[in-house]
């Protein structure tokens, strides 16, 4: 079932047993193709939903809700308390380096190290980007022009939607255009375990991945402490050794920082293409009125979510929804779910540039709340416009292929023609 309104039909066992199976394969690979109905499925037994498969897991569907448990104080995060569910993490590299990074700490090491990368990751070095995110944008946009010539379909994730964000987030950070790639090879091996799922394989592969990109990144810092240069990199590496940083929090930072810099606006240029053609009417709105960019940034962030959700661990007795959360249990933050709520948005499935019902929560909130959010923003705002601009017609063909690592929504392969 999939509702557009809200729903006030009483919650039956047959409603609740439909939940529990919507939960259960949401939280199952392959991540399913189209995950919003199962989603509404979860929504209408309670926005607030304890699994009856998994005890201590709750799915937590409502806009309003989501945004009370961010705010909360008495919660601890939840990716650290999943990874560490497998007793053997601290000898596994790609857990330790993950375990490390922004999204896994708490308070008061999360203070201090969201501090230390905010020295070099400021809104005025994001803003100083802005001319080479340009020039960036307007390559890949020559690169899309001349794969797709003479209308020849082309995989838009491959030629623009990954390659863009990896240069700016490269060229930010410092990583020479000739490792790029590279780096964003080992970045999805290792990303490969963040979600729950994974194989021993995939371990392994991680495991891999992870101590080479330590290695770079450790060797590219001493390079920098030696010949400093305008970039993060270098801000890093001038300041290695303060804040009470350890090595392992700095190279977290910096292999999360790339990481962060390109998987997810990689998977939003993906579905924000997809919606554009989705809902001719708005691509026309927004082709005839440039000025509307901000505007429809936004709502396509909250329309084509790229991260499902985020999750913390209630840390006393948390009362969330009607619900009763006890110490230690885990709430499944589904923002992809609450940006479709039909209670904040009327029609949560339209793509409306023209809505206005508050900040969607696609960048989460709260102590945790996107510190990339200016330069995803930035990045996207210059980056339409010049891709309408350059094409006037563009077309998704063949058969799009989703992403199916749980976690991410987006597309694998996105073939288009542009005209
Ligand atoms: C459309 C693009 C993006 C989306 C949808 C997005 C989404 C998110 C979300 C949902 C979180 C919070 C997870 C939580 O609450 O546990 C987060 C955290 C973070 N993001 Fe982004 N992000 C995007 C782009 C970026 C970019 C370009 C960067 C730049 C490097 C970045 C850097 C970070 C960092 C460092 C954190 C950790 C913050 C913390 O835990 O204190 N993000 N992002």
């Amino acid at each position: 079932m999939t509702t557009t309104e809200p729903t006030t039909e009483p919650v039956t066992d047959a409603t609740r047993e439909a939940a529990n199976t919507a939960l259960n394969r949401l939280g199952t690979p392959p991540m399913v193709t189209d995950p919003y109905p199962l989603y509404d499925e979860l929504r209408s037994a309670g926005r607030v939903f304890p699994s009856a498969q998994y005890p201590g897991l709750w799915a937590v569907t409502g806009y309003r809700e989501v945004a009370e448990v961010m705010r909360m104080q008495n919660t601890a995060n939840g990716p650290a308390a999943a990874a560490k569910w497998r007793e053997d993490w601290a000898d596994h590299e790609s857990m330790r380096l993950y375990l490390s990074a922004l999204v896994c700490l708490d308070a008061p090491d999360h203070t201090r190290v969201r501090g230390a990368a905010g020295h070099v990751f400021t809104p005025n070095a994001i803003q100083k980007m802005r001319e080479v995110v340009e020039r960036l944008a307007a390559k890949h946009l020559d690169d899309l022009a001349e794969q797709g010539a003479g209308g020849r379909p082309v995989d838009l994730i491959d030629v623009l939607a990954s390659r863009f964000p990896v240069a700016v987030i490269a060229e930010m950070l410092g990583v020479p255009d000739d490792q790029a790639m590279l780096f964003y090879e080992l970045a999805n091996g290792w990303t490969r375990v963040w979600a729950g799922y994974y194989t021993e394989e995939d371990l392994a592969g991680a495991d891999r991945a992870a101590t080479q990109l330590r290695g770079y990144f450790s060797e590219l810092l001493d390079e920098r402490a030696r010949n400093p240069r305008e970039d993060l990199l270098s801000g890093l590496a001038a300041r290695r050794g303060q804040d009470g940083m350890s090595e392992d929090e700095l190279l977290g930072l910096a292999s999360f920082l790339f990481v962060a810099g390109f998987e997810t606006t990689t998977n939003f240029i993906g579905n924000a293409v997809h919606a554009l053609w989705e809902f001719p009417d708005q691509q026309k709105l927004l082709r005839d009125d440039p000025s509307l960019t901000p505007k429809a940034i936004e709502e396509l962030l909250r329309h084509g979510t790229p991260i499902v959700g985020a999750s913390r661990v209630a840390t006393e007795p948390t009362l969330l929804g009607g619900q009763e959360i006890p110490p230690g249990h885990f709430m499944w933050l589904i923002l992809a779910a609450a940006n479709r709520d039909p209670l904040q948005y009327p029609d949560p499935a339209k793509l409306d540039f023209t809505r206005d019902q508050g900040p969607h929560l696609s960048f989460s909130g709260g102590p945790h709340f996107c510190m990339g959010a200016a330069l995803a923003r930035m990045e996207t705002q210059v980056l339409f416009p010049a891709l309408l601009e350059r094409f006037k017609t563009i077309e998704v063909v063949g058969t799009p292929e989703k992403r199916t690592g749980l976690g991410l929504i987006g597309y694998e392969h996105l073939p288009v023609v542009v005209g």
